[in-house]
């Protein structure tokens, strides 16, 4: 695929009047309609919120679950559903990437934004943990982001797309019990970092989101697991995040938010 590149102004030192043409579809508008967005693990209780407001900002996306199932649950309960799209992919089987990106390839020649907001965690202290959980956290949240990443990167630079990976607060600073999972949020922190520094002379940007806890199906089971009262409304609200992220999306391109660290107001943890 041939890839346009575009000098920025501001690497140049060029005046602004040899500023780069930003395509519409960039510029701030309040409105993503003709955007493509995919979302890896919009099934997912973050993932579904900002599925939600891509949609609710008229983009059109391809989510990605575990299972059928799964997909099908979101799709039901997603208004505009009709430019949603959903696709199977556990992130542990590199079969099912390659079959992903073979079935929605027009899809990934397309991509405007991408976000990771796929996810596995288990906890267990260093001592105890086992190891081939350390594997599988690794190939289901670094790994298989990583190659997704990878087929989208061409697309993401010849449409100036947006990349946007949720990582945790996890990521920033271990806890006990969660080392493996840390790592891997810490992980993917890196990551967006060196592709940012990749893409960004092509005008695409990179945030990496790190979120406290957020309500949803995940923490209700934590909470469970840990004996403990779960009460959402004393944390993070996913559409709070999801509306920040759209919100970064849609700056004009003189700005990137590098960074988003997000936390529930009430410390209740
Ligand atoms: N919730 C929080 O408090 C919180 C805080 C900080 C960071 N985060 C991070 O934010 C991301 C989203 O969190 P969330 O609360 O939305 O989690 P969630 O509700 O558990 O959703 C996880 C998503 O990842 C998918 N997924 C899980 N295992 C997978 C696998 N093996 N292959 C492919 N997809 C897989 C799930 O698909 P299915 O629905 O089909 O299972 C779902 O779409 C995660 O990376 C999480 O670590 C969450």
């Amino acid at each position: 695929m041939k890839i346009e590149t575009i000098e920025h102004p501001a690497a140049a030192g060029a005046a602004p009047s040899t500023a780069p043409a930003i395509p519409a579809a960039a510029a701030p508008s309040g409105s993503f309609s003709g955007l493509n967005a995919f979302v890896l693990g919009a099934t997912g209780g973050i993932g579904s919120a900002i599925t939600q407001a891509l949609l609710d900002r008229g983009a059109r996306v391809l989510g990605t679950g575990r299972t059928d199932s799964s997909i099908l649950e979101l799709r039901n309960r997603l208004p505009h559903s009709d430019r949603f799209d959903g696709f199977p992919c556990d992130l542990s089987r590199p079969a099912d990437i390659s079959t992903l990106r073979d079935a929605k390839a027009e899809f990934f020649d397309a991509i405007d934004i991408l976000v990771i907001s796929s996810g596995t965690m288990r906890s267990g202290s260093t001592m105890e943990a086992d190891l081939d959980h350390f594997d599988e956290h690794f190939s289901v949240n670094v790994r298989g982001p990583y190659a997704l990443i990878q087929a989208a990167l061409p697309s993401l630079i010849a449409r100036r797309g947006q990349l946007v990976m949720i990582s945790s607060s996890a990521g920033l600073k271990g806890r006990p019990r969660i080392g493996q999972y840390s790592a891997t949020q810490a992980a993917l922190k890196a990551l967006a970092d060196s592709v940012r520094d990749e893409v960004n002379e092509h005008l695409v940007r990179v945030m990496t989101v790190f979120p406290g806890r957020t309500a949803g199906p995940k923490q209700e089971s934590l909470y469970q697991e840990n004996g403990q009262d779960y009460v959402p409304e004393l944390l993070l609200q996913p559409e709070d995040l999801a509306r920040m992220v759209v919100a970064a999306l849609d700056l004009p391109r003189t700005a990137e938010v590098t960074e988003l660290h997000i936390r529930p107001l009430v410390k209740s943890y």
